[in-house]
């Protein structure tokens, strides 16, 4: 009987330290205690537009190794009502696993979504040395995001480059957000290419989803792959939130 209830016990005390341990919740900056057992990196920057995101994805500082997308560290960036002000993040007991540091968005798995910034571990990193990364200034925002990822990323300044290009529809970097948002579509005037606030009534998020009649290019064939299928998501969100530059 006493066996059983001290078992018992010590299985509830066994819960409650996994259980508290587990908590996979925003890591938020604390005071940096110094470790032998990794590295340790501190990670500066000016990290801006990071509050364009919305819920489910966050800005990170974050430690991959090259099997997964799955980040094994990562450290919510600070507080994003700093914008403007250079920050600087400390992670610390970075297992040797770790191949990559990088400043990504990652889903609310942790499971890397795009890269914006990264720095390779040299492979003679001594432990007791601390990784020191001056990042600068970057555009995390949503909208930075998905040019990069999408617009430049999947190519499709290839055949949309200039106002006179397919469509009359410019994607090249710096003309993307202005080509899109609030104007109108020349293949289905009826709807604007990018309406802020309704995905549903957004002729791109239309054009690269489910296609349309009047445009012969297939253009979901170009999102099959599951990292692409993710910034479809994304761009719906982006739209639906307001379709912030
Ligand atoms: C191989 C060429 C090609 C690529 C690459 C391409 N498109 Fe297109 N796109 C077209 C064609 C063709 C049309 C329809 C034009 C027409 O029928 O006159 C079109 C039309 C569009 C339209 C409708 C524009 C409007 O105002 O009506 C949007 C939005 C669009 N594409 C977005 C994209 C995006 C986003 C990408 C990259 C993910 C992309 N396209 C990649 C060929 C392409």
């Amino acid at each position: 009987m006493r066996i059983t209830s001290l078992s018992a016990l010590i299985t509830i005390m066994f819960c409650l330290a996994v259980l508290t341990g587990c908590d996979d919740g925003p890591i938020h900056e604390k005071e940096y205690v110094p470790t032998t057992t990794g590295y340790t990196a501190v990670v500066k920057g000016t990290f801006k537009k990071q509050s364009t995101w919305t819920s489910g994805y966050s800005v990170v500082v974050a430690g991959f190794s090259d099997k997964s997308d799955y980040a094994i560290i990562q450290k919510t960036l600070a507080a994003k009502n700093n914008e403007d002000t250079e920050i600087s993040t400390t992670l610390s007991n970075i297992s040797d696993t770790t191949k990559t540091l990088e400043i990504a968005v990652v889903n609310s798995l942790r499971k890397r979504v795009a890269t914006l910034f990264s720095y390779e571990i040299p492979a003679n990193q001594q432990i007791k040395d601390t990784i020191r990364l001056n990042v600068g200034e970057l555009n995390v925002g949503m909208f930075a995001t998905i040019n990069k990822e999408i617009f430049q990323g999947k190519n499709c300044s290839r055949c949309h480059a200039s106002p006179t290009a397919t469509a009359h529809l410019d994607l090249t970097s710096d003309n993307a957000y202005k080509s899109i948002v609030g104007v109108e579509s020349y293949k289905k005037p009826e709807y604007m290419r990018v309406k802020p606030g309704s995905a549903d009534s957004s002729f791109l998020y239309k054009v690269i989803t489910t296609g349309d009649e009047r445009v012969a290019y297939n253009h979901p064939a170009l999102f099959v792959d599951s990292k692409y299928a993710t910034f479809q998501t994304i761009i719906k969100k982006w739209i639906n939130d307001g379709a912030k530059e």
